[in-house]
């Protein structure tokens, strides 16, 4: 077990990520939870923005030509001596399935909505990922300053759409031109809202009230605002449950808060209630048992690996995010999957853009490691223990091409590429079983073009893309094999074989998979698959 020390430390570590769709204003809440918290470091960037200190990468040219970052970031910033490791999710164009994967290596994610749009598709894709693995979900509605939709019919919105019941901790008070501010139920304050002139005018006045009726006496609200807010928190009160903390930990209640990023408005309300609600690294789950974030040994899987992340050093960094034991310099890890022991003596993190070592990492913390192409994603390290992390699954891609050469001669060499492409987690590759084709699957279009892009750069392969008619894709999976050899018998033209050989049935239409799912009930369709 970990000493005092150790465990101060990992008490007061908090790891999350901030998911939201585009636009919705995630990079501007990133900006202003660094600048509110005391940034310690930042690992690949955040959108390039402005603000210089978060360069926008450029290790890929891809990433220069769209003005996009196709990385993820992690930051690492202090709030209230809290320690909080945020895990950029990519969202734009860069949407992927690391998106996705970053979502399992986080123990609370903060959904960011806009308060005129309400839940939108991506928000809907993201949540239903963070259920798979029931991660604490704390919410931000974003922009209030803008007109906006009714708070109450937000919330009803967010308990329809997205399953989760909504515990409003502020209360808007009124939203665009009018915005006064919010009040917080808990702490029974009024925060108002002052329009800043200054952008580094960030003390907002705060006035506390014993009483709900004290607001009629401040003057500085007209007295219309004030009699509709006093009516909507008491039907907040009648129609809200108490904060129960299971239930958000359980990622089946989440605290809401109102505010405006751009106007650094409310975001320090989420900070607060994140460092005291969302939990400090969690137990994991392995295949053999689960494992303590307090266990004396070093534990840790790998969620993502990054390729060309600094031109200068032309490599591939796989970052691991541990989960028990302590990283220290020079400590001796086990690749679980190749059987093989190693020392590591040089797993960095990021400081503006430069790579620096790291002494001392803690459960929570992500760092990355060297690769020189052994390490794939959901791969384990641990100091001996012949053990694997669950919960990193392959996702089912959302798109689909057909990947042809100009030169055929160069079929060896693409399966080459794309084997490794595969194992970074950019591309899946799927081998139908009647034909010849190889089919690419991802979860956002712009990994299509970095693998083209890639294959021509690294690997001197020229391919293009042709259209296919698949819509979705699900891991067919059955307890009886003979179910899975007769259902391939029967439709062996949309049945194709994934990197490792796992059978995945590629459906031309929803209405397709869905007549399938009633044709053969003793076979699973599914969404995710866990390589063991
Ligand atoms: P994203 O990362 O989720 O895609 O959103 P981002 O923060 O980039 O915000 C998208 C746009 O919304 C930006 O405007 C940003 O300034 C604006 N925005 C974010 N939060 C608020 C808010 O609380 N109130 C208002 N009124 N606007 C907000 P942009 O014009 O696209 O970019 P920029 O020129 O401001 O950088």
């Amino acid at each position: 077990m970990f000493n005092i020390n150790d465990e101060i430390e990992l008490n007061r570590r908090r790891t999350f990520a901030i998911i939201s769709h585009p636009d919705a204003g995630k990079t501007t809440i990133t900006e202003k939870m660094l600048f509110l918290g005391k940034m310690i470091r930042t690992s690949g960037t955040i959108k390039g923005r402005g603000n210089k200190k978060f360069a926008k990468s450029d290790w890929m040219s891809i990433e220069k030509a769209r003005g996009i970052s196709v990385t993820t970031s992690i930051m690492q910033f202090t709030y209230k001596n809290i320690l909080i490791n945020l895990l950029d999710t990519p969202g734009h164009e860069d949407f992927s399935e690391d998106t996705y994967r970053i979502l399992t290596a986080v123990d609370c994610c903060l959904v960011v909505i806009d308060a005129a749009k309400g839940i939108e598709e991506r928000t809907r894709k993201l949540i239903s990922i963070t259920q798979l693995n029931k991660t604490p979900i704390i919410t931000f509605i974003n922009k209030l300053d803008r007109d906006s939709l009714n708070a109450i019919d937000l919330l009803d919105q967010i308990e329809k759409e997205l399953k989760l019941t909504c515990l409003p901790i502020t209360w808007p008070i009124s939203c665009g031109k009018n915005f006064q501010g919010v009040y917080h139920i808990y702490d029974k304050a009024m925060h108002l809202y002052v329009k800043m002139i200054n952008k580094k005018n960030n003390i907002l006045p705060v006035e506390h009230f014993s009483k709900l009726s004290d607001i009629f006496l401040n003057k500085k609200m007209d007295l219309n605002i004030s009699l509709q807010i006093c009516e909507e928190l008491q039907l907040i009160h009648q129609i809200y449950p108490a904060f129960d903390k299971n239930c958000f930990l359980q990622g089946s209640l989440t605290p809401v808060f109102f505010g405006s990023a751009l106007k650094n408005f409310g975001i320090n309300h989420v900070l607060t209630s994140l460092i005291k609600w969302a939990p400090p690294p969690l137990y994991r789950q392995s295949n053999m048992r689960k494992v303590d974030p307090k266990e004396k040994n070093f534990t840790g899987f790998i969620f993502k690996i990054q390729a060309n992340m600094d031109l200068k050093h032309r490599d591939r960094i796989a970052f691991m995010r541990i989960v028990s034991g302590q990283y220290k310099k020079g400590i001796k890890l086990r690749h679980v999957r190749r059987k093989k022991n190693i020392i590591i003596s040089d797993a960095f993190s990021f400081l503006a853009g430069d790579r620096f070592l790291i002494e001392k990492a803690y459960p929570g913390d992500v760092i990355g490691l060297h690769n020189h192409g052994t390490i794939k994603i959901g791969d384990t390290f641990t100091q001996g223990e012949e053990i694997k992390f669950l919960g990193i699954p392959s996702f089912a891609p959302e798109m689909f091409r057909s990947i042809i050469l100009y030169n055929p001669l160069q079929k060896k060499q693409l399966k080459k590429g794309l084997i490794q492409l595969s194992e970074e987690g950019a591309v899946q590759v799927f081998y139908p079983l009647n034909n010849n084709d190889i089919i690419l699957g991802a979860i956002g279009v712009l990994q299509f073009d970095v693998v083209i892009e890639r294959l021509r750069i690294e690997y001197k392969i020229d391919a293009m893309y042709k259209k296919v008619n698949i819509i979705l894709a699900r891991w067919i999976s059955s307890k009886n094999t003979d179910n899975i050899d007769l259902f391939i018998k029967q439709h062996s033209f949309y049945v194709a074989l994934d990197s490792s050989n796992n059978f995945i049935y590629l459906a031309p239409s929803i209405i397709n998979l869905n007549i399938m799912i009633e044709k053969y009930p003793e076979i699973l369709f599914n969404r995710t698959i866990e390589n063991l």
